[in-house]
């Protein structure tokens, strides 16, 4: 149970050493629980060393990082807020230096390593040259989200997000621009879904009945014969069959430059048609920026939750200020109600 309907969506800091979360990630997590929010998904988090998309990024492959992001989970819980943590793989976009270190491949001799993927085509020509995967190397990735998953319950997270949107592995074998495979994983919708579908199977299966699983996906790559609107409501039919509690409805990644018509709200559709079309909850995210944008949206029924990112990056009490806004209760920090 969330207290309220807006949460912290998932946002890489690039600001870890092994994997492991640190005083900055207790911070930047902590502050946005202070300031209110309901839920808190902490950043896409690697299931395996190879995953990362940047040697920066967090990781959950290992006992030592689990332990380290305990007291950021308890932190989040202290301030009445529910911490929740993205599983992710890079797939063919793994390697890369972090945001303001560099641009594009990192090469093996300078600590970078070797990407893999459905095929062995680049996602762009500055990107690494992926390993096509055996069926032995998807079924070890599958396991490899599993052990994440129970990781991350351990750690006291208390739901999951897998990540199947952005161009990463598991969207990279949904589209039909990524992946172009002609076995059991690629060619029909079927094919292309069943390495994604096992993923959140398994980890389904294993974590606890009361863990929620929730997925976030690129609902449209934006570009024809892509992954689109239809085929994101038939994979979330088979998500919901699966036990998936909640689809995070994102969009693109697949294409180095698609044309994506970006404005206010631009993905809240999806939401909606996956809502209605697929009947599961859903989560709406995107350029939602403002307190009576955001309830409008929970208020039509487009969403059953509201993500926001940057605007939490530019004010982690968006949550305290909305509720006043709305003239809605919401539980101030102790520490701050004499600013109420
Ligand atoms: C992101 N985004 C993102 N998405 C995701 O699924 N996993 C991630 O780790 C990240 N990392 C990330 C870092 C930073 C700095 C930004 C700005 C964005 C995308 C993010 O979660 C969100 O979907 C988009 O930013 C759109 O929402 P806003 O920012 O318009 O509210």
């Amino acid at each position: 149970e969330f207290s309220n309907r807006i949460g912290v969506s998932p946002m890489c800091q690039y600001s870890a050493t092994k994997g492991v979360p640190n005083d900055w990630h207790l911070v930047h997590l902590g502050s946005r629980a202070a300031g209110g929010a309901g839920c808190i998904i902490a950043e896409a988090t690697a299931v395996l060393p190879e995953g990362r998309i940047s040697p920066e990024d967090l990781g959950l492959w290992n006992d030592k990082q689990m332990e380290a992001f305990r007291r950021i989970t308890s932190f989040i819980q202290e301030q009445g807020s529910v911490p929740g943590i993205q599983l992710a793989h890079a797939g063919k976009k793994a390697s890369t230096y972090s945001a303001w270190k560099g641009k594009g491949w990192i090469p093996l001799e300078n600590g970078g390593w070797q990407v893999m993927g459905p095929d062995n085509i680049p996602f762009d020509p500055s990107l690494g040259q992926p390993a096509q995967m055996s069926e032995e190397d998807i079924h070890h990735r599958v396991e490899a989200f599993v052990l994440a998953a129970e990781r991350a319950e351990k750690a006291g997270f208390r739901f999951v997000e897998l990540h199947m949107a952005h161009g990463y592995l598991l969207h990279s074998f949904l589209s039909p621009l990524m992946n172009s495979r002609q076995d059991d994983y690629g060619g029909s919708l079927q094919n292309r879904m069943r390495f994604p579908l096992l993923v959140a199977q398994r980890v389904r299966e294993t974590v606890s009945f009361n863990l929620p699983v929730f997925v976030r996906i690129s609902s449209t790559d934006w570009a024809e014969g892509g992954w689109d609107l239809r085929q994101s409501i038939e994979f979330c039919g088979h998500l919901k069959e699966l036990g998936v509690d909640l689809i995070d409805c994102s969009s693109g990644g697949a294409l180095p430059a698609a044309n994506i018509p970006v404005a206010p709200g631009y993905q809240v559709q999806f939401s909606e048609a996956i809502r209605k079309e697929a009947g599961i909850k859903t989560a709406a995210v995107g350029l939602i920026t403002g307190a009576k944008q955001a309830e409008e949206i929970v208020q039509k029924e487009q969403a059953d939750l509201v993500l926001l990112g940057r605007e939490m990056l530019r004010n982690p009490h968006w949550p305290l200020q909305a509720a006043r806004e709305l003239n809605a209760t919401i539980d101030w920090p102790v520490q701050y109600l004499r600013a109420k």
